[in-house]
Protein backbone atom coordinates (compact mmCIF):
# COMPACT_ATOMS: atom_id res chain seq x y z
CA UNK A 1 0.00 0.00 0.00
CA UNK A 2 1.05 3.21 -0.72
CA UNK A 3 2.17 5.18 2.85
CA UNK A 4 -0.44 7.88 2.00
CA UNK A 5 -3.20 5.94 1.48
CA UNK A 6 -2.53 3.95 5.16
CA UNK A 7 -5.27 5.36 7.81
CA UNK A 8 -4.35 7.68 9.76
CA UNK A 9 -5.75 9.97 13.11
CA UNK A 10 -4.87 13.43 12.83
CA UNK A 11 -2.88 14.77 16.09
CA UNK A 12 -1.23 17.66 14.57
CA UNK A 13 -3.01 19.45 11.49
CA UNK A 14 -0.09 21.47 10.04
CA UNK A 15 3.25 21.10 9.32
CA UNK A 16 5.93 21.59 11.67
CA UNK A 17 8.31 24.24 10.68
CA UNK A 18 11.57 23.30 9.29
CA UNK A 19 13.70 26.55 10.17
CA UNK A 20 17.17 27.88 9.79
CA UNK A 21 19.29 27.87 13.07
CA UNK A 22 21.36 31.03 11.97
CA UNK A 23 23.16 31.71 15.46
CA UNK A 24 23.94 28.52 16.03
CA UNK A 25 25.29 27.90 12.72
CA UNK A 26 27.33 31.23 12.82
CA UNK A 27 28.40 30.16 16.09
CA UNK A 28 29.88 26.63 15.22
CA UNK A 29 31.08 27.80 12.00
CA UNK A 30 30.89 24.71 9.96
CA UNK A 31 27.36 23.66 7.48
CA UNK A 32 23.97 25.21 7.45
CA UNK A 33 22.38 23.95 10.28
CA UNK A 34 18.08 23.84 9.40
CA UNK A 35 15.76 21.98 12.79
CA UNK A 36 12.77 20.42 11.55
CA UNK A 37 10.75 21.40 15.12
CA UNK A 38 8.64 18.11 15.63
CA UNK A 39 8.61 19.14 19.32
CA UNK A 40 5.73 21.47 18.19
CA UNK A 41 3.74 18.31 17.20
CA UNK A 42 0.50 17.78 19.21
CA UNK A 43 -0.21 15.68 22.36
CA UNK A 44 0.44 17.27 25.69
CA UNK A 45 3.38 18.64 24.99
CA UNK A 46 4.80 17.35 21.14
CA UNK A 47 7.69 15.08 20.24
CA UNK A 48 8.25 12.33 18.07
CA UNK A 49 5.51 9.72 19.22
CA UNK A 50 2.83 12.10 18.20
CA UNK A 51 3.64 10.92 13.90
CA UNK A 52 3.71 7.13 14.94
CA UNK A 53 0.73 7.54 17.33
CA UNK A 54 -1.50 8.67 14.37
CA UNK A 55 -0.76 5.51 12.17
CA UNK A 56 -1.01 3.15 16.20
CA UNK A 57 -4.44 5.04 17.15
CA UNK A 58 -6.41 4.56 13.97
CA UNK A 59 -5.31 0.55 14.03
CA UNK A 60 -6.13 0.54 17.44
CA UNK A 61 -9.54 2.26 16.72
CA UNK A 62 -10.30 -0.36 13.37
CA UNK A 63 -9.51 -3.25 15.72
CA UNK A 64 -12.37 -1.91 18.25
CA UNK A 65 -9.63 -1.36 21.19
CA UNK A 66 -10.58 0.53 23.96
CA UNK A 67 -7.40 0.74 25.87
CA UNK A 68 -3.63 1.57 24.99
CA UNK A 69 -0.85 -0.26 26.77
CA UNK A 70 2.29 1.71 26.27
CA UNK A 71 5.57 1.02 27.82
CA UNK A 72 9.17 2.72 28.41
CA UNK A 73 11.51 3.90 31.21
CA UNK A 74 9.82 6.09 33.96
CA UNK A 75 10.70 9.48 32.17
CA UNK A 76 9.28 7.84 28.53
CA UNK A 77 8.05 10.76 26.64
CA UNK A 78 6.54 8.25 24.49
CA UNK A 79 4.44 7.25 27.36
CA UNK A 80 3.23 10.45 27.91
CA UNK A 81 2.28 11.13 24.08
CA UNK A 82 0.25 7.59 24.26
CA UNK A 83 -1.49 8.83 27.40
CA UNK A 84 -2.32 11.83 25.67
CA UNK A 85 -3.75 10.42 22.60
CA UNK A 86 -6.08 7.78 24.69
CA UNK A 87 -6.98 10.89 26.47
CA UNK A 88 -8.05 12.95 22.92
CA UNK A 89 -9.89 9.72 22.06
CA UNK A 90 -11.79 8.77 25.05
CA UNK A 91 -9.35 5.66 25.22
CA UNK A 92 -7.99 4.28 28.32
CA UNK A 93 -4.33 4.20 28.62
CA UNK A 94 -2.05 1.21 30.96
CA UNK A 95 1.25 2.26 31.49
CA UNK A 96 4.07 -0.51 32.21
CA UNK A 97 7.46 1.16 33.11
CA UNK A 98 10.66 0.38 33.49
CA UNK A 99 12.65 2.09 36.17
CA UNK A 100 16.24 1.85 34.14
CA UNK A 101 17.50 4.58 37.03
CA UNK A 102 17.50 3.83 40.47
CA UNK A 103 18.97 6.72 43.03
CA UNK A 104 17.76 9.78 41.21
CA UNK A 105 16.68 12.81 42.77
CA UNK A 106 12.44 12.42 43.94
CA UNK A 107 11.87 14.46 41.30
CA UNK A 108 12.89 12.01 38.77
CA UNK A 109 10.11 10.22 39.76
CA UNK A 110 7.65 12.37 40.78
CA UNK A 111 7.56 15.31 38.01
CA UNK A 112 8.33 15.96 34.58
CA UNK A 113 6.63 12.79 32.17
CA UNK A 114 5.78 11.23 35.26
CA UNK A 115 3.96 13.90 36.54
CA UNK A 116 2.40 14.45 33.12
CA UNK A 117 1.06 10.91 33.10
CA UNK A 118 -0.93 11.56 36.12
CA UNK A 119 -2.77 14.24 34.58
CA UNK A 120 -3.58 12.72 31.59
CA UNK A 121 -5.43 10.16 33.38
CA UNK A 122 -2.97 6.85 32.58
CA UNK A 123 -3.10 3.99 34.53
CA UNK A 124 1.17 3.50 35.87
CA UNK A 125 -0.22 -0.80 35.92
CA UNK A 126 3.53 -1.80 37.22
CA UNK A 127 6.69 -0.15 37.46
CA UNK A 128 9.52 -2.70 36.72
CA UNK A 129 13.01 -2.86 38.05
CA UNK A 130 15.69 -2.72 35.20
CA UNK A 131 16.15 -5.50 32.84
CA UNK A 132 13.13 -6.99 33.70
CA UNK A 133 10.63 -9.04 30.91
CA UNK A 134 8.92 -6.48 29.21
CA UNK A 135 7.10 -8.64 26.95
CA UNK A 136 6.23 -11.19 29.73
CA UNK A 137 4.77 -8.52 31.88
CA UNK A 138 2.83 -6.44 28.81
CA UNK A 139 1.30 -10.01 28.00
CA UNK A 140 0.24 -10.76 31.45
CA UNK A 141 -1.25 -7.26 31.78
CA UNK A 142 -2.84 -7.63 28.13
CA UNK A 143 -4.53 -10.70 29.33
CA UNK A 144 -5.61 -9.27 32.76
CA UNK A 145 -7.21 -6.65 30.80
CA UNK A 146 -9.08 -8.78 28.99
CA UNK A 147 -10.24 -10.93 31.62
CA UNK A 148 -11.81 -7.51 32.58
CA UNK A 149 -13.83 -7.24 29.45
CA UNK A 150 -11.74 -4.66 28.32
CA UNK A 151 -9.91 -4.27 24.57
CA UNK A 152 -6.32 -4.06 24.92
CA UNK A 153 -4.14 -2.85 21.94
CA UNK A 154 -0.47 -3.32 23.08
CA UNK A 155 2.11 -0.53 21.30
CA UNK A 156 5.35 -1.38 20.69
CA UNK A 157 8.13 -0.13 22.90
CA UNK A 158 8.52 3.66 21.65
CA UNK A 159 5.71 3.47 18.77
CA UNK A 160 8.23 1.62 16.73
CA UNK A 161 6.88 -1.11 14.65
CA UNK A 162 6.84 -0.75 10.96
CA UNK A 163 3.12 1.30 11.22
CA UNK A 164 4.59 3.32 13.48
CA UNK A 165 7.95 4.49 11.44
CA UNK A 166 5.34 4.98 8.74
CA UNK A 167 4.44 8.06 10.64
CA UNK A 168 8.42 9.02 9.77
CA UNK A 169 8.30 8.35 6.05
CA UNK A 170 5.49 10.96 5.86
CA UNK A 171 8.29 13.45 8.34
CA UNK A 172 10.55 12.42 5.34
CA UNK A 173 8.33 13.48 2.71
CA UNK A 174 7.44 16.55 4.57
CA UNK A 175 10.71 18.01 4.88
CA UNK A 176 11.78 16.83 1.23
CA UNK A 177 8.90 19.36 0.22
CA UNK A 178 9.70 22.31 2.77
CA UNK A 179 13.52 21.75 1.43
CA UNK A 180 12.06 21.90 -2.13
CA UNK A 181 9.70 25.15 -1.33
CA UNK A 182 12.90 26.83 0.16
CA UNK A 183 15.51 25.60 -2.32
CA UNK A 184 17.81 23.81 0.15
CA UNK A 185 19.36 20.57 -0.52
CA UNK A 186 19.84 18.40 2.76
CA UNK A 187 22.81 16.64 2.62
CA UNK A 188 21.70 14.92 5.73
CA UNK A 189 19.15 14.41 8.71
CA UNK A 190 20.50 13.44 12.03
CA UNK A 191 18.65 12.96 14.93
CA UNK A 192 18.64 10.51 18.36
CA UNK A 193 17.96 6.93 18.55
CA UNK A 194 16.53 5.13 20.98
CA UNK A 195 13.86 2.75 19.85
CA UNK A 196 14.80 2.90 16.21
CA UNK A 197 11.02 3.68 14.40
CA UNK A 198 12.40 7.61 13.72
CA UNK A 199 15.18 6.47 11.86
CA UNK A 200 13.70 3.05 10.53
CA UNK A 201 10.78 5.68 8.73
CA UNK A 202 13.48 8.28 7.59
CA UNK A 203 15.17 5.64 5.56
CA UNK A 204 12.81 3.62 4.34
CA UNK A 205 11.34 7.10 2.73
CA UNK A 206 14.92 8.43 1.68
CA UNK A 207 16.57 5.70 0.32
CA UNK A 208 15.05 5.38 -2.74
CA UNK A 209 16.14 8.49 -3.85
CA UNK A 210 19.66 8.50 -2.49
CA UNK A 211 19.88 12.13 -1.77
CA UNK A 212 19.54 12.62 1.55
CA UNK A 213 21.24 10.67 4.27
CA UNK A 214 20.03 10.46 8.13
CA UNK A 215 22.60 9.66 11.27
CA UNK A 216 21.11 8.83 14.17
CA UNK A 217 22.80 9.48 17.49
CA UNK A 218 22.04 6.32 19.43
CA UNK A 219 21.18 7.19 23.47
CA UNK A 220 20.88 3.30 24.28
CA UNK A 221 22.33 0.54 22.20
CA UNK A 222 25.71 0.08 20.79
CA UNK A 223 26.39 1.13 17.06
CA UNK A 224 25.32 -2.77 16.06
CA UNK A 225 22.73 -3.26 17.82
CA UNK A 226 21.47 0.16 16.87
CA UNK A 227 21.43 -0.68 13.24
CA UNK A 228 20.41 -4.32 13.53
CA UNK A 229 17.24 -2.63 15.36
CA UNK A 230 17.10 0.38 12.54
CA UNK A 231 17.56 -1.94 9.57
CA UNK A 232 14.58 -4.67 10.62
CA UNK A 233 12.42 -2.04 11.02
CA UNK A 234 13.49 -0.21 8.02
CA UNK A 235 12.81 -3.38 5.86
CA UNK A 236 9.36 -4.16 7.60
CA UNK A 237 8.32 -0.50 6.87
CA UNK A 238 9.49 -1.17 3.32
CA UNK A 239 7.35 -3.97 2.98
CA UNK A 240 4.24 -2.35 4.27
CA UNK A 241 4.50 0.43 0.92
CA UNK A 242 5.25 -2.68 -1.25
CA UNK A 243 8.86 -1.48 -1.81
CA UNK A 244 12.05 -3.15 -2.11
CA UNK A 245 14.57 -3.92 1.01
CA UNK A 246 16.71 -1.41 2.81
CA UNK A 247 20.05 -1.18 1.90
CA UNK A 248 22.23 -2.10 4.31
CA UNK A 249 24.70 0.95 3.67
CA UNK A 250 22.04 3.07 4.44
CA UNK A 251 21.52 2.90 8.16
CA UNK A 252 24.22 5.00 10.09
CA UNK A 253 24.03 4.98 13.79
CA UNK A 254 26.98 6.89 16.30
CA UNK A 255 26.88 5.58 19.73
CA UNK A 256 29.53 7.70 20.74
CA UNK A 257 27.52 10.43 22.89
CA UNK A 258 25.81 7.89 25.05
CA UNK A 259 28.10 8.37 28.05
CA UNK A 260 27.19 6.14 30.89
CA UNK A 261 24.02 5.10 29.58
CA UNK A 262 20.12 5.26 28.55
CA UNK A 263 18.93 8.47 30.62
CA UNK A 264 22.31 9.75 32.39
CA UNK A 265 23.36 13.39 31.36
CA UNK A 266 26.68 14.21 29.71
CA UNK A 267 28.49 17.29 30.10
CA UNK A 268 28.68 17.46 26.50
CA UNK A 269 24.95 17.10 26.55
CA UNK A 270 24.52 19.39 29.00
CA UNK A 271 26.97 22.04 27.21
CA UNK A 272 24.30 21.27 24.34
CA UNK A 273 21.27 21.86 26.43
CA UNK A 274 22.43 25.54 27.39
CA UNK A 275 23.55 26.43 24.05
CA UNK A 276 20.38 25.78 22.16
CA UNK A 277 18.86 27.93 24.81
CA UNK A 278 20.95 30.41 25.36
CA UNK A 279 21.72 31.26 21.41
CA UNK A 280 18.49 29.82 19.77
CA UNK A 281 15.64 29.76 22.41
CA UNK A 282 15.16 26.10 21.57
CA UNK A 283 14.36 23.80 24.84
CA UNK A 284 16.27 20.27 24.13
CA UNK A 285 16.44 17.60 26.51
CA UNK A 286 18.86 15.56 28.47
CA UNK A 287 17.92 12.23 27.17
CA UNK A 288 17.70 12.34 23.37
CA UNK A 289 17.76 15.73 22.00
CA UNK A 290 20.66 17.19 23.84
CA UNK A 291 22.93 14.05 23.21
CA UNK A 292 22.71 14.38 19.55
CA UNK A 293 22.64 17.63 19.24
CA UNK A 294 26.36 17.11 21.20
CA UNK A 295 27.06 14.39 18.58
CA UNK A 296 26.01 16.95 15.64
CA UNK A 297 28.81 19.67 17.08
CA UNK A 298 31.64 16.94 18.01
CA UNK A 299 30.73 16.02 14.57
CA UNK A 300 31.53 19.44 12.76
CA UNK A 301 34.40 20.25 14.99
CA UNK A 302 35.92 17.16 13.67
CA UNK A 303 35.20 17.91 10.14
CA UNK A 304 32.66 15.04 9.60
CA UNK A 305 30.11 17.78 8.05
CA UNK A 306 31.65 20.18 5.76
CA UNK A 307 30.73 24.33 5.76
CA UNK A 308 29.17 23.76 2.12
CA UNK A 309 26.26 20.82 3.43
CA UNK A 310 23.06 21.64 5.09
CA UNK A 311 22.21 19.80 7.92
CA UNK A 312 18.74 19.14 9.34
CA UNK A 313 18.63 18.61 12.84
CA UNK A 314 15.42 16.69 13.10
CA UNK A 315 13.73 18.00 17.02
CA UNK A 316 12.20 14.98 18.26
CA UNK A 317 10.92 16.56 21.98
CA UNK A 318 11.68 15.70 24.88
CA UNK A 319 11.64 18.79 26.95
CA UNK A 320 8.69 17.62 28.78
CA UNK A 321 11.00 16.03 30.84
CA UNK A 322 13.42 18.66 31.70
CA UNK A 323 11.77 19.07 35.48
CA UNK A 324 13.38 15.91 35.92
CA UNK A 325 16.37 16.71 35.91
CA UNK A 326 16.32 19.77 37.44
CA UNK A 327 19.16 18.89 39.77
CA UNK A 328 21.74 18.64 37.03
CA UNK A 329 20.89 22.05 34.85
C1 LIG B 1 12.48 12.95 22.71
C2 LIG B 1 12.81 11.70 21.98
N1 LIG B 1 13.71 11.76 20.99
C3 LIG B 1 14.08 10.67 20.30
C4 LIG B 1 13.51 9.44 20.58
C5 LIG B 1 13.99 8.27 19.81
O1 LIG B 1 13.10 7.91 18.79
P1 LIG B 1 13.00 6.40 18.38
O2 LIG B 1 12.52 5.66 19.60
O3 LIG B 1 12.03 6.37 17.28
O4 LIG B 1 14.35 5.94 17.99
C6 LIG B 1 12.55 9.34 21.60
C7 LIG B 1 11.90 8.07 21.96
O5 LIG B 1 12.42 7.11 22.35
C8 LIG B 1 12.19 10.50 22.33
O6 LIG B 1 11.30 10.45 23.32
Amino acid sequence: MKWDAIPKVCFTEHATPLQPLTRLSAHLGGPMIFMKRDDLTSLAGGGNKARKLEYLAADALARGADTLIATGATQSNHARQTAAAAAQLGLGCALLLERRLENQPVEYYRSGNALLNRILGATLCKELPAGANIAAAVAQLEAQLRQQGRKPYVIAGGGSSPLGAIGYVACAHEINGQASDQGIKVDCIVHAAGSGGTQAGLVAALCREKLTRVLGYSVRFDSNRMSEIVHGIANQTADLMDAPPVPGDWIEVDDKHIGDGYGIATSEALDALRLLGRLEGILLDPVYTAKAMAGLIADIRSGRFSARQNIVFLHTGGAAALPAYASCL
